[in-house]
């Protein structure tokens, strides 16, 4: 990608990243960033010795290093694909009077960044701006019209980085929902069913009902299809004609669903990279232990019990949230405690989503504040100026809708 001088003495050169030479460089800058120079609580993240584990899923993406000499010093990862940027009307039919007009997405193609890190030895060097120009470059050649990427709001670097520096302008906060997992299975209320849909049945209800939602992916049969993906569950009255043993398929619940249902589909983050919360006192983490083994020892308690965040732990990922009808929450909260006894039985310790923080079935999904995110800031720049979104004009500038589908190959 080319080299660049920041003072008269330093040469930094940024190339792409090479999974032979380079993986111990990256988890030394990796271990000093996450960690912290201070000690203070941090949350820690293994990649289990792949560094480009969190965008290798994707269709398209990239990982690029930044280095002084043979050191490390930075590191940028990207990905692209195409989503949902807004909708418009659609007749379908031979002729206008035919069929009522319909809603369809208007597609664009998008490119995220993540993992973005600069060794705190050199920071203020220009390293981190100098990737993320790389990284765009690349994006433009691969025909992305819009970058954008995800920070906490008050990590004041990165929100600079993007904003003052690099065009960024804030778009999206959504927040991120956590819930622990208790030591006992949780009860799920017996006025519901919940029926499994093979990835094909997934697809279809999705592509009907979800794809005009900000940010769905146009390829979400490759999400739905992954083997990271564990299955995405339907939740229905139990007094109705939709029953596991009857299921006949998505295009016949679609030509008469229920008055209520909720949709969700089960992301296997655990198998990618685990989370360890470091600098926690010896008394807490005992206090913590204490929990576990009442709940343990006595399940039918139901005590909310803390989980061992202090050694490794993977979580799920819920992702495909979606409803409609009056007692579309009772199903939402249902397919919840249906995914959290899922991660009991898989020894997962957390539970996670992340929704439009105007979801109108958001108050259905249980999470603990302590471990969650009410704002996740999204930023997002347009990539270049020679195309439209048609009806849509500039997305940067459209209002935020209700919901959006956050992908689950960018957690
Ligand atoms: C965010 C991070 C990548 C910035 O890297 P960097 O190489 O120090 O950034 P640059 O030197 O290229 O800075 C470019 C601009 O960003 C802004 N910026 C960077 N660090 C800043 C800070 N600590 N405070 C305020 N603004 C800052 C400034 O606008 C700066 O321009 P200026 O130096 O001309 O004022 C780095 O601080 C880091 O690795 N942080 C920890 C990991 C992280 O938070 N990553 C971002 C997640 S998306």
């Amino acid at each position: 990608m080319g080299e660049f001088e920041f003072a008269p003495t330093v040469l930094v050169s940024v190339r792409e990243f090479d999974p032979n030479n380079d993986r111990e460089g990256v988890e030394a800058v990796e271990r000093i960033c996450e960690v912290g120079p201070n000690g203070k609580l941090s949350l820690f993240t293994d990649l289990h010795g792949d560094p480009i584990c969190r965008v290798r899923n994707s269709p398209t993406f990239l990982m690029l290093i930044a280095e002084i000499g043979q050191e490390t010093v930075g590191m940028i990862r990207g990905c692209i694909k195409t989503v949902t940027c807004g909708k418009k009307l659609h007749r379908q039919g031979k002729s206008n009077t035919e069929t009522e007009p319909k809603q369809v997405p208007i597609y664009t193609k998008l490119a995220y960044i993540l993992g973005l890190r600069v060794s705190p030895h050199h920071r203020r060097m220009g390293i981190g701006f100098k990737l993320v120009q790389s990284m765009e470059e690349w994006f433009r050649d691969n025909g992305a019209e819009y970058a954008y990427m995800a920070t906490e709001k008050d990590n004041v670097a990165s929100v600079k980085l993007f904003t003052d520096k690099c065009g960024y302008s804030k778009f999206r906060t959504p927040c991120i929902l956590a819930n622990p997992v208790f030591a006992h299975h949780v009860r799920i209320s017996n006025k519901v069913t919940i029926i499994e849909l093979s990835p094909n049945d997934a697809e279809l209800l999705y592509r009907s009902k979800l794809a005009t939602t900000e940010f769905f992916p146009r390829d979400v049969d490759s999400v739905l299809g992954n083997r990271l993906s564990l299955g995405t569950f339907l939740a229905v009255p139990r007094v109705g004609s939709y029953q596991p043993d009857t299921w006949s398929g998505s295009a016949r619940f679609l030509l008469d669903p229920p008055p209520s249902w909720a949709i969700l589909s089960v992301w296997n983050c655990k198998d990618v990279f685990t989370l360890e919360v470091k600098g926690v006192s010896r008394v807490k983490k005992t206090l913590a232990k204490t929990t576990r083994v009442l709940d343990r020892v006595f399940p039918w308690l139901r005590l909310p019990s803390v989980p061992n965040f202090f050694e490794p732990f993977g979580f799920l990922f819920l992702y495909g949230l979606g409803g409609e009808g009056p007692q579309a929450q009772q199903m939402l909260r249902a397919l919840c405690g249906f995914a959290h006894n899922l991660a009991k039985d898989r020894g997962c310790e957390v539970v996670a989503t992340e929704v439009s923080s105007q979801e109108p079935l958001r108050c259905a999904i249980p999470h603990w504040k302590m471990l969650s995110c009410e704002e996740d800031l999204w930023c997002i720049k347009r990539l270049g100026e020679d195309y439209s979104d048609g009806s849509l004009g500039d997305w940067t500038k459209s209002p935020p809708g209700f919901s959006i589908f956050v992908d689950p190959r960018e957690v």
